[in-house]
């Protein structure tokens, strides 16, 4: 079944990185439950093909998204959200196996904040704002506005952007941690895709582990996490690939992976 709400397509010049492009601009790609199931499923046969070695997700120059629906929140009650799991399967995002870059250009708010931040890096265009505006409508962030936004931005902005629902441009994204690299908007996309190519080139085996001990940083305490780290670091020694990239260096040719 065609998407309707998002588009997608295979990117870069080996055709190794998968672009998804949220595709509701009337409503300033506002997450509805059909937007976040087809972006589900786009995901998921992203992370299934051995030709994608990355993932970008974006949204238009206007907006990467202005939050959850709303207007489809409305009506709905504690009974409802809770018996519904309403939101659970937007850990799809987070559990994506393969590196997922967000491009923000325009609105990232409330939920749509927290989308960008279930990716593994941030890149912003320069009209790019963040804000958990949720108290603004009397409710509070549900998918990651209130953990991940403190972890990356620290206590008093994320408390004030909490709070206040006050926004942060791309250049205060930069200061705080937040996004990594701020670029022209029309040129922000293709800088992705430099880097999505780049991670791409990189045997994919070795880069999900690399991806897993990164975030077990965000997942576990200090001692939990260096102790992850170096058994992951030992398991690479079981691989094929960490065999051909070191042969590869002292040889001074390009290492092959094979994914093995
Ligand atoms: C539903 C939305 C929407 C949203 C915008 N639209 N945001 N619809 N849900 N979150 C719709 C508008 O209703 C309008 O539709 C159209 O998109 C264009 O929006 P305008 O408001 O006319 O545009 P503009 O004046 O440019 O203002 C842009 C804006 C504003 C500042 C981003 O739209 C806004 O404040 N949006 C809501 C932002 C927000 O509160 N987000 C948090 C949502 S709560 P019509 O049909 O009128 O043309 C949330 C909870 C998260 O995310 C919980 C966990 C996921």
């Amino acid at each position: 079944k065609a998407h309707e709400m998002i588009h997608v397509e295979r990117v870069g010049l080996n055709g190794n990185v998968g672009l998804i492009k949220l595709n509701r601009p009337k409503a300033l790609n506002a997450l509805c439950g059909q937007l976040m199931s087809e972006l589900r499923v786009a995901l998921r046969e992203f992370d299934d093909d051995d030709k994608i070695g990355a993932i970008i997700l974006t949204g238009n120059e206007k907006a990467f998204a202005a939050g959850a629906d709303i207007k489809e929140m409305i009506n709905k009650d504690f009974a409802s959200t809770y018996s519904g799991r309403f939101l659970e399967e937007w850990t799809a995002v987070s559990d994506t196996r393969k590196p997922v870059i967000a491009v923000v250009n325009g609105y990232a708010l409330g939920g749509g904040c927290e989308l960008a931040m279930m990716c593994d890096i941030i890149y912003a265009g320069e009209n790019a704002f963040f804000g958990q505006p949720e108290i603004n409508i009397g409710t509070i962030p549900g998918a990651g506005g209130s953990q991940r936004l403190t972890r990356a931005v620290g206590k008093s902005l994320s408390m004030e952007m909490n709070l206040t629902g006050n926004r942060i441009d791309a250049k205060q994204a930069l200061t705080s941690g937040l996004v990594s690299k701020v670029y022209p908007t029309d040129e922000v996309v293709n800088k992705a895709i430099e880097l999505g190519e780049k991670i791409a080139a990189q045997s994919p085996l070795i880069v999900a582990m690399c991806k897993e001990a990164v975030n077990s940083a965000y997942e576990m305490t200090l001692r939990e996490g260096l102790h992850f780290e170096r058994r992951l670091f030992h398991n690479t020694f079981a691989t094929k690939d960490r065999k051909e990239g070191m042969s590869a260096f002292a040889e001074k040719r390009k290492p092959t992976w094979t994914s093995s």
